[in-house]
């Protein structure tokens, strides 16, 4: 049976991510990260000199660049017109700016465009914030992820210490983190809700294996009810 959409919506370091990586591997479905997508044209506008107050300029520089993904053993491989950004997207240089980026309604316009051509080839899980609402509006399966600001700044903190970036102590992490989260909650254009159709997940006190033994599971209902 062809695959299906599967759309992985929530707030920041709630596991997304992590989450619909192994997902997608599982069902043999394309996964698109569009946070990687957010950040790539925030790290292409920086590279080129481009003021971020100009959103014309932004919304051309997201029409025109080609954004492309690779799986690899270790995740997957983020290319801008063929040249490899996967950890420069990922530097505090671009993690602070592209929250004025992804709020630019031209930038969502394209990135949306492009994303929906990813998901067009069949099974898809795609992950970001406005998936369910926005993107694949029609997805079969949404899920929206969330955890406490707490936890989500401690699995952050884990996680750096163990990849050996430098960290911001705990308590600044979680003051990053929920200004982030007030940042994509209340902007104007796709802000951060959980569709009405989107069933939520509290990853809180959950592994991520639990997590998505959840998440499987709802995608294996489904299935289910469409081969009916
Ligand atoms: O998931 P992430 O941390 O890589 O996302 C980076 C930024 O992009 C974050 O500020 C939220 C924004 N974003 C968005 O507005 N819409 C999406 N679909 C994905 C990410």
């Amino acid at each position: 049976m062809a695959g299906i959409q599967v759309a992985i919506d929530g707030p920041a370091s709630s596991g997304k991510s992590t989450v619909a990586k192994i997902i997608a591997h599982c069902f043999n479905y394309v996964y698109v990260d569009t946070g990687a997508m957010y950040r790539s044209v925030t790290l292409a506008a920086l590279n080129r000199g481009i003021d971020l107050a100009d959103q014309d300029a932004l919304t051309r520089l997201a029409e025109q660049i080609k954004i492309s993904f690779q799986p690899s053993a270790d995740g997957q491989r983020v290319f801008i017109d063929g040249q490899e950004v996967t950890t420069e997207i990922r530097t505090p240089k671009v993690a602070s700016q592209v929250s004025t980026v992804a709020a630019v309604s031209g930038v969502r316009q394209a990135l949306v465009e492009a994303q929906r051509q990813l998901a067009k080839t069949g099974g898809v899980v795609m992950d970001g914030r406005d998936i369910g609402t926005t993107v694949l509006p029609t997805a079969p399966v949404k899920i929206f992820l969330v955890a406490s600001a707490h936890e989500r700044a401690r699995r952050r903190y884990n996680e750096n210490v163990a990849k050996g970036i430098p960290t911001a102590p705990l308590a600044e992490l979680q003051k990053q983190i929920e200004l982030r989260d007030q940042k994509d909650s209340t902007r104007k254009v796709s802000p951060l809700v959980q569709a009405a159709d989107a069933i939520k997940v509290d990853t809180t006190k959950m592994s991520i294996e639990q997590v998505v033994v959840r998440i499987s599971q709802l995608i294996e209902k489904k299935l289910k009810e469409i081969a009916e």
